[in-house]
């Protein structure tokens, strides 16, 4: 059985799809054999920051309707790293067990399965949650996605979810020191959900994500993957962020 992950937020743009492929790339790297699915219909963007849009074909909808076989769909993003493709088409009907579907046929080939959410509390995310394990919900520190974090939470929770940790990202602590970002300790309290991991703000990411190369392994966010993914296996990796760099 494969370790099934959803990456979620409440407000949109906070980073789940840069953390799926973060985490994806980190994961392949160290042999793991990983899945990602995207499920942000009509907005799906892994394809992009893996640097395979050209290469879609199919998606999984295309699967659910056998339109194509699963083969057909899975793109190889590296070694290791497969990509399922999602439906371009923004429509809100799907159906709630598509993923789910795809998983109980599939997940056997697998040790690790990322699923990339829309951001939300509707349909969306519970079409992406269902059939994963656990759950990250990803904010930034800030009051609005800190609100947002804390309903998908519960909403995951709600849902069959076992377990839900946090990630917080863009954490910039010259911006906590000027009190223009939550500090980690007040971005876990007023999510109520246990900490995972911060991940620092790097214009790096910006440039990797027009690109679709992959950060380099020195770089701050490189490792702070690395550190999640290996608190992911119950790995104790201490947090190593400072406020006084
Ligand atoms: N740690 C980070 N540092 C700097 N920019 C980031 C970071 N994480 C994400 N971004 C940028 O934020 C934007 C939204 O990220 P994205 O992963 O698409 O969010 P979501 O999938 O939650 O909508 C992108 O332009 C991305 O490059
Ligand atoms: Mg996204």
């Amino acid at each position: 059985m494969a370790n099934k992950i959803v990456i979620a937020s409440g407000k949109g743009g906070v980073g789940k799809s840069t953390l799926t492929a973060g985490l994806g790339r980190t994961a392949a790297g160290k042999g793991i054999k990983t899945l990602l699915i995207d499920c942000d219909a009509g907005l799906g963007s892994l394809d992009i920051l893996l640097g395979c849009d050209k290469d879609c074909t199919f998606n999984w909808m295309d699967v659910y309707e056998e339109r194509c076989k699963a083969e057909d769909a899975l793109i190889g993003v590296c070694d290791n790293l497969s990509l399922l493709p999602v439906p371009r088409s923004a429509e809100t009907d799907y159906p709630e067990d598509a993923i789910k579907s795809f998983l109980d046929k599939h997940e056997s080939e697998y040790d690790l399965i990322f699923i990339d959410a829309p951001a939300g509390i509707d349909n969306g995310v519970k079409r992406a949650a269902m059939g994963a394990d656990r759950a990250i919900v990803v904010a930034t520190p800030d009051t609005v996605s800190v609100r947002g974090a804390w309903t998908v939470a519960r909403v995951l929770l709600q849902n069959g979810i076992k377990e839900a940790r946090l990630v917080i990202n863009r954490f910039d602590y010259r911006s906590v020191r000027r009190k223009k970002q939550f500090n980690i300790d007040d971005t876990i309290d007023q999510t109520a959900v246990q900490l995972l991991g911060v991940v620092p703000e790097e214009s790096k990411i910006i440039s990797a994500s027009v690109t679709g190369k992959q950060l380099k392994k020195n770089s701050p966010a490189a490792k702070a993957f690395d550190r999640i993914l290996q608190r992911i296996y119950g790995a104790n990796v201490p947090l190593r962020i400072s406020y006084f760099k």
